[in-house]
């Protein structure tokens, strides 16, 4: 009897269950797909990592995203390997990944002063290379790195967070890169890798370019670089936003200042974290919180983005969001670890949240 009273309960509680998950599913499957919704205007695409391209998540990448970024196993430190051979796997599961589903692929990335270990800078004495040694090493790691990746990827982030932040540099001063050669890294950087491939496309990348100082030295730097002959195709501004200090005003003109410059634009890691981007701890007493009214925030400043974005689409072609859901963003563990974040369109659940939909609405409003 009570063998049977059991049963009845468990087959109960799986059917319960069963219709549950089948709602998600359903929920999941009529929403808009965002990557149809974009594709007259750019490519929408995703930061993702090779172990998270699993039967969960899969589904949901196929039906929002066309583009691809590794988030982390395409850098140096996944790939340098001082034999010169290079480390492919686990990258090349992305590769596959790719190809199969005939996704595009951004490179990212070559140069950085950031995710390159220290022997990359170092002969095998661990004496710091010279300027030559240095760039006869840039090469053979580019031409390892790109050679392998030539028939998937179709652009590279070339030079990556080259600028400084703040005060009167215009250069990240304390990078490797500048310490050994000074700013010349960057010409090099993008006349090596064009000789290695001349039809991929080449990018730089950097965060803060809303800021209108860091604006004004990237301009600077491009103007320099593109007065050299530097085979630059655009411009990646990173987009790593925040709800309280976004500025639509301030994304149009660093569109524009790109765009003059005869560059193209790709927004290349957008989130849109809901934390004051100064503010590392809860204030006294209060936790975390995603409420109604941060979330419907949230939607209003993503809309503000995508209005931006579409309305400047014959100068963009790409825009890639920095991780697939809330549940594997970066800004969970930065700049505070275990600190949440909400910071993408989808939940930690893949449900979509105020700002999915305020995203696909934004298309087109005028
Ligand atoms: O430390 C965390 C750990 O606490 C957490 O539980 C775990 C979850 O997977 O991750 C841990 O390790 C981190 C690792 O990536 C995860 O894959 C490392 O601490 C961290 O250094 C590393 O962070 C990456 C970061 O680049 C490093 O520079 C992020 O995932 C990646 O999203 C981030 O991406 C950069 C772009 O390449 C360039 N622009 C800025 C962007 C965000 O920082």
């Amino acid at each position: 009897m009570l063998k049977k009273l059991f049963s009845t309960i468990v087959l109960w509680v799986s059917s319960l269950l069963f219709l549950a998950m089948d709602a998600h599913t359903q929920e999941q499957a009529n929403i808009p797909s965002l990557w149809e919704t974009f594709t007259p205007m750019f490519d929408i695409g995703v930061a993702v990592e090779p172990h998270l391209l699993n039967d969960e998540n899969t589904p949901h990448i196929l039906r929002h995203y066309r583009s691809l970024t590794a988030e982390n196993c395409m850098k140096p430190n996944a790939l340098y390997r001082p034999d010169g051979r290079g480390h492919f796997e686990p990258a090349d599961r992305l590769v596959a990944f790719a190809k199969e589903h005939g996704l595009r692929l951004r490179g990212h990335t070559l140069v950085w002063h950031n995710q390159t270990p220290a022997g990359f800078f170092t002969d095998e004495a661990g004496n710091q290379l010279d300027k030559e040694a240095l760039y006869a090493r840039m090469e053979a790691y580019m031409t390892c790195v790109m050679e392998h990746f030539r028939d998937v990827v179709y652009c590279w982030d070339v030079v990556n967070e080259a600028l400084a932040d703040g005060g009167e540099e215009t250069y990240r001063v304390e990078s490797p890169w500048y310490k050994i050669c000074g700013k010349e890294f960057l010409l090099r950087a993008f006349q090596t890798a064009h000789r290695i491939d001349p039809d991929v496309r080449l990018y730089y990348n950097d965060y803060g370019l809303l800021n209108p100082d860091k604006r004004a030295k990237a301009v600077a730097m491009l103007k320099e670089l593109l007065a050299a002959d530097a085979p630059i195709f655009g411009v990646g501004i990173q987009g790593h936003w925040d709800i309280h200090t976004f500025s639509p005003q301030e994304l149009q003109k660093t569109i524009d200042a790109f765009a003059e410059l005869g560059l193209d634009v790709q927004i290349t890691e957008l989130d849109m974290s809901v934390h004051h981007p100064g503010n590392r701890e809860a204030p006294d007493g209060e936790k975390w919180e995603y409420t109604s009214e941060i979330e419907a925030r949230q939607a209003e400043v993503y809309a503000q983005v995508f209005e931006v974005l579409c309305r400047n689409a014959d100068r963009i072609s790409s825009v890639t969001f920095w991780g697939i859901s809330d549940q594997y963003s970066w800004r969970n563990y930065f700049p505070k670890k275990n600190r949440p974040d909400y910071a993408l369109p989808f939940d930690r659940n893949w449900s979509p949240k105020k700002g999915f939909y305020s995203i696909v609405e934004s298309f087109p409003k005028f």
